[in-house]
């Protein structure tokens, strides 16, 4: 878990670092443009979601879509602050159908969600294939293996028609915490 075990203010200059510096140019590297819509599924408190919607700017739009009201309480504060006006919030109740139509997102962040703590094998495919429904064509899904085996989940992406068009090694924000990881992304069948 990283360095998550540091005093509160380890923890806020990581996250602090994190959102004025690194995280722009993360998600820039990961292929997030001016523009898009984006969807951030199990946004959490919007570390990613926050940064993805000062890319896409005031014609892009970001759905953040989480279970969790606490989480979506935090982001709205965190967009509230930066004048942000582009992010939906989705507050669901853990469903799996994603409130948004076939083909209408360009980009689909899943970072440090599908793994055993929340999701069983069978609501991982169940949620994919979710994922291939709202993607547009030509769009793409950016996934953090986080917890999980990387090998063996980037071959159950490539099993579902998901095509790997890129690794990529980052620092990024793990639980409040800066941490080498990476990131896989896949074109949607
Ligand atoms: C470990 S956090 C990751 C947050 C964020 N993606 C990040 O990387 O900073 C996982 C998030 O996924 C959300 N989540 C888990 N299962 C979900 C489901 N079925 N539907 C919506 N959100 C879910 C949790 O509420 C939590 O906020």
């Amino acid at each position: 878990m990283g360095r998550v075990n540091n005093g509160v203010k380890d923890v806020e200059r990581d996250a602090d670092r994190w959102l004025k510096e690194l995280a722009v140019p993360f998600l820039k590297r990961v292929g997030i443009q001016p523009k898009q819509r984006i969807l951030d599924f199990g946004c959490g408190p919007g570390f990613y979601t926050v940064p993805a919607a000062r890319i896409v700017g005031r014609r892009g739009r970001v759905f953040a879509l989480d279970k969790s009201a606490k989480v979506l309480h935090e982001l709205e504060q965190r967009a509230k602050e930066e004048g942000l006006s582009n992010i939906e919030i989705l507050l669901t109740s853990g469903e799996l159908g994603i409130p948004l139509p076939d083909d209408s997102v360009d980009v689909c962040l899943l970072y440090d969600v599908i793994h055993s703590h929340y999701f069983s094998h069978q609501r991982r495919i169940t949620l994919l294939r979710e994922i291939q429904r709202v993607l547009k064509s030509g769009g793409f899904l950016s996934f953090y293996p986080s917890h999980m085996n990387f090998n063996t989940s980037k071959r159950l992406l490539e099993s579902m028609g998901f095509e790997c068009i890129g690794t990529m090694k980052a620092t990024l924000l793990h639980y409040y915490s800066l941490k080498d990881d990476r990131i896989l992304n896949f074109l949607s069948s």
